[in-house]
């Protein structure tokens, strides 16, 4: 009889994030990896892309980069705007359980009911971050949030590199 594994998909996912991590050959190329992993490997992830902070821009302006999911309107988000513009000038990951109740969210689909926006840091300063959307309410326990900052964490060490 097979020994029942007690690796959980999330260890799983940290496993496939740590191995893209060592054969990308760019952060961009990571980050597209890593929409990917996350989209396709976690049935609540239904939303996932980066924004990075324009180089240069003032005010300091969040670009959408690669992203995995529906098409949205917002492509760029000042840093006071949104959820995204929140965990970006706070640098702090924000989740957030019910996107309806928060006043601060901009809609980018009708069927999102939870979000999570962990920063991701270049040499101690907030360069982008990571943006996950649920169609699930309260999608994003600790178990996510770690994940989801580990995978920020290693696009900011490749951002490091360069
Ligand atoms: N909901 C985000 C905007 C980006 S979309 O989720 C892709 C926000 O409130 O900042």
């Amino acid at each position: 009889m097979a020994l029942k594994s007690t690796t959980s998909k999330h260890d799983e996912v940290r496993k496939a994030a740590d191995r893209l991590n060592s054969e990308a050959l760019s952060a961009d190329q990571l980050m597209e990896g890593i929409a990917r992993l996350l989209n396709k490997e976690l049935l609540k992830y239904n939303w996932v892309g980066f924004y990075m902070i324009e180089p240069g821009a003032n005010p300091p302006m969040l670009v959408l980069g690669h992203y995995q999911g529906a098409m949205t309107v917002h492509t760029r988000i000042s840093l006071h705007q949104g959820i995204c513009g929140a965990a970006a000038s706070s640098g702090k990951t924000v989740v957030v359980h019910d996107v309806k109740k928060d006043p601060r969210y901009l809609a980018c689909s009708i069927e999102t009911k939870s979000e999570i926006v962990v920063p991701i840091f270049v040499h101690g300063k907030v360069a982008g971050e990571l943006d996950i959307d649920s169609h699930f309410l309260s999608a994003f326990a600790d178990e996510d949030r770690e994940l989801v900052e580990y995978c920020a964490q290693l696009v900011g060490k490749q951002l490091e590199r360069k």
